[in-house]
């Protein structure tokens, strides 16, 4: 899928990468619940250069035809890794049909900032700029979209985002994203939305003022995109925890009128689940599928029951005969 300029600067609902469940299955049930754009997890670009793509494959995987369109997201702190790591992407026939490479320099885990990846590349902007100067010509030659997801800042209290979204306009970055709150912060308190008009200001001033900006961090309603929209002219709303156990809040956003119904739920469910047991066999998928449903059914009056059953559960033959249970508890 090739999306023209304009098409990609219309996209307006991303699902957030997640390391653990974003992965193709559950991407096929966000497209299908009416997400515009979806990314991969996070991929280390050293470990392609070493391994090659064969040993994450499993989390590079993508297929256009059935999620729409999406970026493969690799995080690093070596130029030269991100480019080996992005031609290997290109030279294969099935990742090169990728619409977008997104760089991770957001990630707060302090295994990958020890690299100077992830988030810690806001305490370096000028290597941040390397890294997207070196890519920049590769993915415009390939026709991709070069992409970066950032923070509010690196420390506990700080604001960069506006300096680190200009270095990134000027080095020719396509898009950007922002999780509102700082590295230090990780995922507790209130997301910032101040920042994303701080930024849009910022950009506008300097002449970048059509580069698309993505608002994420704590959105989970179409009043939370208006409130945001009033605050800063964003072009997109990133969306991560809220979609898992909800693929459908796009359409929600989309459609007030939107309601899903319980059969479909256990049908997508089941069909996500089937789809891990032929990527992953039925071990694997059964342990990784058990994480996966936990949103889908907390909140509900018998929740925890439900729950307890999950976790005892690892055979096709028990998942099969536990989703059409689910509908007692949906309806
Ligand atoms: C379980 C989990 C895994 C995540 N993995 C990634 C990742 O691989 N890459 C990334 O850029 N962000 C990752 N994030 C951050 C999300 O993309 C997003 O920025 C964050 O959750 C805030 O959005 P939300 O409030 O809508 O969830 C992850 C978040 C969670 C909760």
């Amino acid at each position: 899928m090739h999306l023209s300029a304009e098409e990609f600067k219309k996209q307006r609902l991303f699902l957030a990468p997640m390391a653990g469940y974003s992965n193709l299955p559950f991407r096929r049930l966000c497209h299908r619940g009416g997400v515009d754009f979806n990314t991969t997890e996070l991929v280390s670009a050293r470990g392609i250069v070493y391994n090659g793509l064969e040993p994450s494959l499993r989390y590079l995987l993508i297929d256009e035809d059935t999620e729409g369109p999406a970026a493969i997201q690799l995080f690093g702190y070596d130029a030269d890794d991100f480019y080996i790591a992005v031609q290997k992407i290109l030279d294969n026939t099935t990742l090169s049909r990728c619409s977008a490479i997104d760089i991770n320099m957001g990630c707060p885990v302090k295994k990958v900032c020890q690299t100077g990846a992830g988030s810690a590349l806001m305490q370096k902007p000028e290597q941040a700029v390397k890294i997207v100067r070196k890519l920049q010509p590769l993915c415009a030659g390939a026709g991709k979209y070069l992409t970066c997801k950032f923070r509010k800042g690196y420390l506990q209290e700080e604001n960069t985002a506006a300096e680190f979204a200009l270095a990134l306009a000027e080095a020719g970055v396509d898009r950007i994203c922002i999780h509102a709150r700082t590295a230090k912060q990780m995922y507790a308190g209130k997301a910032d939305w101040a920042v994303f008009a701080t930024v849009k200001n910022k950009l506008l001033t300097h002449g970048f003022g059509a580069l698309p900006l993505i608002a994420n961090g704590d959105i989970k309603s179409a009043a939370d995109c208006r409130t945001i929209q009033d605050m800063a002219e964003v072009s997109g709303f990133m969306i991560g925890r809220a979609a898992c156990g909800n693929p459908y809040i796009f359409a929600e956003i989309k459609n007030p009128e939107f309601k899903v119904t319980a059969e479909r739920k256990i049908d997508d469910l089941q069909t996500c689940y089937l789809e891990m047991t032929e990527m992953l066999g039925e071990i694997t998928a059964g342990k990784e599928f058990r994480s996966m449903i936990m949103p889908w059914i907390k909140g509900y009056a018998h929740s925890t029951a439900y729950r307890q059953l999950c976790g005892k559960l690892t055979y096709k033959s028990e998942w099969l005969n536990f989703f059409p249970t689910l509908l007692e508890l949906f309806i």
